[in-house]
């Protein structure tokens, strides 16, 4: 505790590892085209004549490496293959009852490059879009692995969406293909994904073939001439398949995430500038060497399995673990367990699964010997202080710096963390310390000037970095106006955050109407036209309510058309529709039927009011910065709303 908390810099005092930071930040900001072209040399290019970095009229403001060509399942497998890591364990994977699987790097290129086949001999090709839609097993990676091989572009969708939100995902996409499983196992539980990928299908017109990894045993309906079982394609494919040179910023994946409209956001990366930024920031922030193993237990179906579980590790050569299952099943020291047993150096998770384990108690964590533990990491949402001292404590023993990781979909990789693979600052409980270098962070209030110390504002990130995402798939204009319009010439994540006197920087959650429920992105919109796609709802609203484990939950508050009456059934009927189009993470956890919502005098919602009326808050206890209604409306609109909750609740016991 001491070596890393104490010694705090104040401003008078800067610690030296802050200044070492601060010089290579400095650097990398100055001149970019150095930096990046210097970092960029460890990696395999097929051409490497032209510019890292050019700067851009129009957002995302940068083309990276984009006369360079390369292949990122070349340098995440053909690379180490050629080396002394040809069987360097590449994962360790683990199912959840039990059943492991271990897989060197010379397993994983064998297996992409006969996966990489078969897409081929299906005539996918360079551009075309592969949707992946499966539970967490080898055959996940190696499809994605595959994808990127032969220049096509996957989308992976998590696997607890619902049926409409794949076929939406699929629709967008235009994907030719999609590769799934005929089960999935979670809590002891089977799923039977393949039948949800059949109803999304009905809503599709696009997909030629479904392939099906088997993983259980049951009985699956195969569809004739469009299904095909994975493993009888993959024995008579071809060993080998040269990798597509392709261009820097050729499209490698698109990975949907929610905003402020109902349409999810199809969020697309680029192929060098991406693949460098996971290389760089696995090294800059975890610190990796060939001793780790390093264990990032989120799901490959979101941003953090894609960079931390697939592609950064591999292409720095790491040893990773997977496991498929919860992280509590069957006893609440799973995870605990398997760090002993595989002596994990490294492992990465977010502030709602070290919650749900300190509710279990640290009596778990105390039966198990996590002593090679050296780095943890944290991601997803912002990390109260209770639960960081818990996990400095408990799981790093009270010697293992945490990595409080602030990045998005969006950004590709880490953007603000302690740097361990630099120089490990002192670290305060809470705040994400200094941008990564390249990462040009700042904190900026509504009439865009730098806020003052200790003043809450808006991110802004003023410079184009390499991971930066690349477009909105089929959408540049909504890429434009939603991300470079706020700030004129800079990127706004849409984050807000606060630079405290010694220039640390603390994220504090996000500025608009998504939500955070389980470090999972929902959009509040994304659920309110669930609801009103029901013939008996008129209105809704949804909105966060705060959370002890989750941080947030869905709420929603609901009128109804002339005609229909509010009843225990209805709002079971209400929620299950969410569950059933979007996913049961998405699932409100309350729903109020109420006869009016809270407006400005323009007609916006007032969601801060809401907010407060569900968690049942005084509206004096609210910021002004989320809207522009004035202290006076929200309080009047509160005191009516609060009236309007509990007699609507009285009316239906
Ligand atoms: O609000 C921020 C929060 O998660 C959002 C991005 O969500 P998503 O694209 O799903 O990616 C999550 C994994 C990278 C951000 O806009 N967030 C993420 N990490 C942190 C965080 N908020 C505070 N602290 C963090 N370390």
């Amino acid at each position: 505790m001491e070596k890393i908390l104490n010694a705090l810099p104040t401003s008078k005092t800067i610690h030296p590892d802050v200044n070492v930071l601060k010089d290579v930040h400095k650097r990398s900001l100055e001149n970019p085209e150095l930096f990046w072209q210097k970092f960029a040399d460890e990696l395999f290019w097929y051409e490497k004549n032209g510019l890292a970095f050019q700067p851009m009229e129009e957002p995302p403001y940068a083309k990276w490496f984009a006369s360079m060509k390369t292949n990122i399942s070349y340098n995440a497998l053909d690379r180490h293959v050629e080396s002394w890591r040809k069987n360097k364990v590449a994962y360790y994977w683990e199912g959840e009852n039990g059943e492991k699987r271990t897989l060197t790097y010379y397993d994983l290129y064998r297996e992409v490059n006969k996966f990489a086949s078969v897409l081929r001999s299906l005539g996918v090709r360079k551009g075309d879009r592969v949707t992946i839609y499966m539970p967490m097993i080898p055959e996940l990676l190696i499809s994605m692995l595959a994808t990127v091989r032969i220049g096509a572009i996957h989308s992976v969708i998590f696997a607890g969406f619902a049926a409409q939100a794949i076929a939406d995902r699929v629709n967008d996409s235009q994907s030719k293909v999609i590769i799934t499983a005929d089960e999935s196992y979670r809590r002891g539980k089977t799923i039977e994904i393949k039948g949800v990928v059949d109803e999304a299908l009905k809503h599709t017109t696009t997909v030629e073939k479904v392939l099906v990894v088997r993983r259980g045993h049951n009985i699956v309906n195969m569809v004739e001439d469009r299904d095909v079982w994975y493993h009888e394609l993959v024995e008579s494919a071809d060993a080998y398949v040269e990798p597509e040179k392709l261009d820097g910023m050729h499209p490698s994946f698109i990975l949907y995430t929610s905003g402020t409209t109902g349409k999810p956001k199809g969020a697309t990366h680029g192929t060098a500038g991406y693949m460098v930024w996971a290389y760089f920031t696995q090294k800059v922030v975890f610190d990796v060497n060939d001793k780790d193993i390093f264990w990032c237990a989120a799901d490959v179906g979101w941003i953090t399995g894609h960079t931390y579980i697939v592609y950064g590790p591999l292409i720095s050569g790491v040893t990773s673990l997977i496991y498929e299952g919860a992280p509590d099943y069957p006893t609440p020291d799973r995870w605990w367990d398997m760090i002993e047993r595989y002596g994990v150096t490294i492992f990465y998770t977010s502030p709602t699964s070290i919650r749900m384990h300190m509710k279990h108690g640290e009596s778990w964590a105390k039966k198990h010997q996590l002593s090679t533990l050296r780095i943890l990491g944290s991601v997803g949402e912002p990390i109260n202080p209770e639960a960081w001292s818990w996990y400095y404590k408990y799981i790093g023993q009270e010697k293992t710096p945490i990595v409080d990781t602030w990045w998005q979909t969006e950004t590709g990789g880490i953007m603000i963390s302690p740097q361990p693979g630099l120089a490990l600052v002192p670290l305060k409980p809470g705040s994400a310390t200094f941008p990564l270098p390249g990462v040009d962070a700042d904190v900026y209030t509504e009439d865009k000037m730098i806020a003052k110390p200790d003043e809450k504002g808006y991110l802004v990130i003023r410079k184009p970095w390499p991971g930066e995402f690349i477009t909105i798939w089929g959408d540049h204009e909504r890429f434009k106006k939603t991300y470079f319009t706020k700030f004129p010439g800079f990127y706004y994540p849409g984050d807000f955050a606060m630079k405290d006197s010694d220039g640390y920087l603390w994220l504090l959650g996000r500025a608009d109407e998504v939500l955070k429920v389980a470090g999972h992105r929902i959009g509040t919109i994304e659920l309110e036209n669930v609801l009103i796609s029901h013939p008996a709802v008129a209105e809704s609203a949804v909105i966060g309510k705060a959370d002890p484990i989750k941080m947030q939950v869905p709420v929603a508050f609901v009128i109804l058309r002339p005609g229909y009456t509010p009843s225990p059934q209805l709002r079971v009927e209400l929620i299950n529709q969410i569950r059933q189009a979007i996913g049961p993470i998405a699932a409100p956890q309350a729903l109020y039927f109420v006869n009016k919502l809270p407006k400005t005098r323009s007609g916006k919602i007032m969601r801060r009011v809401i907010g407060a009326v569900a968690e049942e808050r005084n509206i004096g206890d609210i910021t002004t910065l989320e809207d522009e209604t004035s202290v006076e409306e929200a309080k009047k609109a509160y005191e009516e709303f609060k009236l309007e909750i509990l007699s609507v609740e009285e009316n239906l016991r």
